[in-house]
């Protein structure tokens, strides 16, 4: 094969992107990649333009920069593939057979067919039982907070929504202590998902300490003698335990293994996703009153009081026109995620991209789009470090119209992912998230008491949404019902009584 060399990139054969190949063997470019992806991305488009491939641990991964290309990946579902890596990638993490040997047939497609329990009614079935959850929760919680408590804002996070989302999808844990249990299995999930950058990376589990101890703990948890106990869990779980009861094939600690995969996957982002929704709000104090503001208005709109009980209740359309706080949640996604879309070539072809653009690929070849690019990217994003909690609000309504030099962004925002890889929890984990910002503010005032910056943490560049590189303390107390009657509303109308202990800067 003709190669010649230009910078550190290769040129293969006609057609095809510049290799980076790197010097290290086998692991090409792996190091760099991992140490920063976002930077080391950046640094080769610069060098090499919108396309190029990155020999990384053995795999050759083209990387499709230009958002306007991003179409032609995604809508070439056929030639290029997501489930094969997705199930090599999930069976080892999770330690379940691989669905794609042919040992379990249809079991791929019978489990995406239930994800419609994810969307149109049984969505609003299942936000209800979460909202509820997540009253029950902070009530028995912060019931007590008539003076101010402090907390770590990214454990209370884990604590609320870990529990809320645990009882809402697999039920409630009937035992006196069943508080207890739960968090018991969520330390071990925060044990494991420490690990889990590693194991995505393919480091085998036996070096990663007490990880497969702990997976291994954490998958008999749903055992199936162990989940019938559990009260009024979700359509979704239940039509999942139907299914895997129809493969003989599939051993009990097979089914339990899937189960917590999907624990997994519901909880391991929406709980940084949260955070950092929180965060910036608490950061933003104009972003902290546009939002508070618009949930006393819902609240009083619908003649919702505060009462001794927590018994808010949220229809979709009113969550829905929740603009401001979608605006700012959204913003926070577009900071904080970082998960690449990956698919796999089925076949040697010419992928055809705009402006008579062609890439030649190879069987077995991984393409990649990385949005975080497109998140930071100052053409699109003015400023695209700040956060700006109403950068998704036009004229009052939603924004969903962005710009790249002039012309119209069809993809401007993809934290689930795009085409046939896109998360089949999005609708729930945005209710989720509004449900969970719009509880605490709505009952409580909230503050930060540390001012130090948080950043993100990049060791899951790639992967999802990033955790932050360190916990920050925040405080709260319910909001006094003094103050809303003297306003003439139903509701609190988001002061505190007292003053911030301190001015923090806006980031
Ligand atoms: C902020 C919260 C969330 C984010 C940012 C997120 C993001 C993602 C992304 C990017 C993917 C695709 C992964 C890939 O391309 O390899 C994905 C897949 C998935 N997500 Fe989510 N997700 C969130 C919440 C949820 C929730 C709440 C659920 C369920 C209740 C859920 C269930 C799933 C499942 C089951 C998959 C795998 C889909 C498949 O089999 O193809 N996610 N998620």
């Amino acid at each position: 094969m003709d190669t010649f060399v230009f910078s550190e990139a290769v040129y293969l054969k006609t057609g095809e992107p510049p290799l980076i190949n790197g010097w290290i063997p086998y692991l090409g470019m792996a190091l760099l990649f991992r140490k920063d992806a976002f930077k080391f991305l950046l640094d080769q488009q610069k060098k090499l333009g919108d396309i190029f491939t990155v020999h990384i641990a053995g795999r050759y991964i083209t990387f499709i920069m230009d958002p306007f290309q991003y179409v032609y990946v995604i809508r070439n579902s056929k030639q290029l593939e997501f489930h094969e890596f997705a199930d090599k990638m999930a069976s080892k993490t999770f330690d379940y057979p691989a669905l794609s040997k042919g040992k379990f047939p249809d079991l791929k497609e019978n489990l995406h067919r239930i994800y419609q329990y994810l969307q149109g009614k049984p969505l609003d079935i299942i936000s209800d039982h979460m909202m509820k959850n997540l009253q029950d929760i902070f009530e028995w919680k912060c019931s007590q907070a008539t003076d101010w408590e402090t907390e770590k804002m990214y454990k209370f996070c884990c604590s609320v929504m870990f529990e809320a989302s645990f009882i809402t999808l697999y039920g409630r844990v009937p035992a006196a202590d069943g508080h207890k249990v739960i968090s018991e299995i969520r330390d071990k999930f925060i044990k494991f998902d420490a690990s889990f950058p590693y194991l995505a990376a393919n480091i085998p589990i036996e070096l990663l300490g007490a990880t497969k101890k702990v997976r291994k703990e954490l998958i008999h948890h749903f055992l199936l003698q162990n989940m019938t106990k559990w009260l009024g869990g979700s359509k979704v779980v239940q039509a999942r335990q139907d299914i895997f009861e129809k493969y003989e094939l599939l051993g009990d600690y097979d089914k339990a293994a899937h189960h917590f995969a999907f624990l997994w996957a519901s909880v391991g982002n929406t709980i940084p996703a949260t955070f950092w929704a929180m965060y910036y709000l608490l950061r933003h104090p104009k972003a902290l009153a546009a939002v508070r503001d618009e949930i006393d208005h819902l609240l009083h709109s619908t003649g919702q009081k505060r009462g001794p009980t927590y018994n808010i209740h949220l229809t979709r359309e009113q969550l829905d026109n929740l603009v401001y706080l979608e605006s700012a949640l959204n913003e926070s996604l577009r900071m904080c995620s970082s998960s690449m879309n990956i698919r796999i070539s089925q076949e040697d072809f010419v992928l055809k991209l705009e402006g008579n653009q062609e890439v030649g690929l190879r069987k077995g070849d991984w393409i990649a789009l990385y949005p975080q690019i497109l998140h930071m990217d100052p053409e699109v994003y003015e400023d695209p470090k700040e956060y700006k909690f109403d950068r998704y609000i036009e004229n009052g309504k939603k924004k969903t119209t962005f710009y790249k030099a002039g012309r119209k962004l069809k993809y401007f925002l993809m934290p689930f992912g795009s085409g046939i890889s896109m998360c089949p929890g999005r609708f729930l984990a945005m209710n989720e998230m509004k449900m969970f910002i719009f509880l605490l503010l709505a009952r409580f005032d909230v503050e930060l008491v540390e001012n130090k910056a948080v950043r993100l943490d990049n060791s899951r560049m790639g992967l999802g949404i990033l955790l932050p590189d360190v916990d920050i303390a925040f405080r709260y107390k319910l909001r006094s019902l003094r103050k809303r009657k003297a306003l003439g509303l139903e509701v609190d109308i988001g002061c505190s009584d007292m003053p911030p202990r301190f001015v923090l800067p806006e980031l």
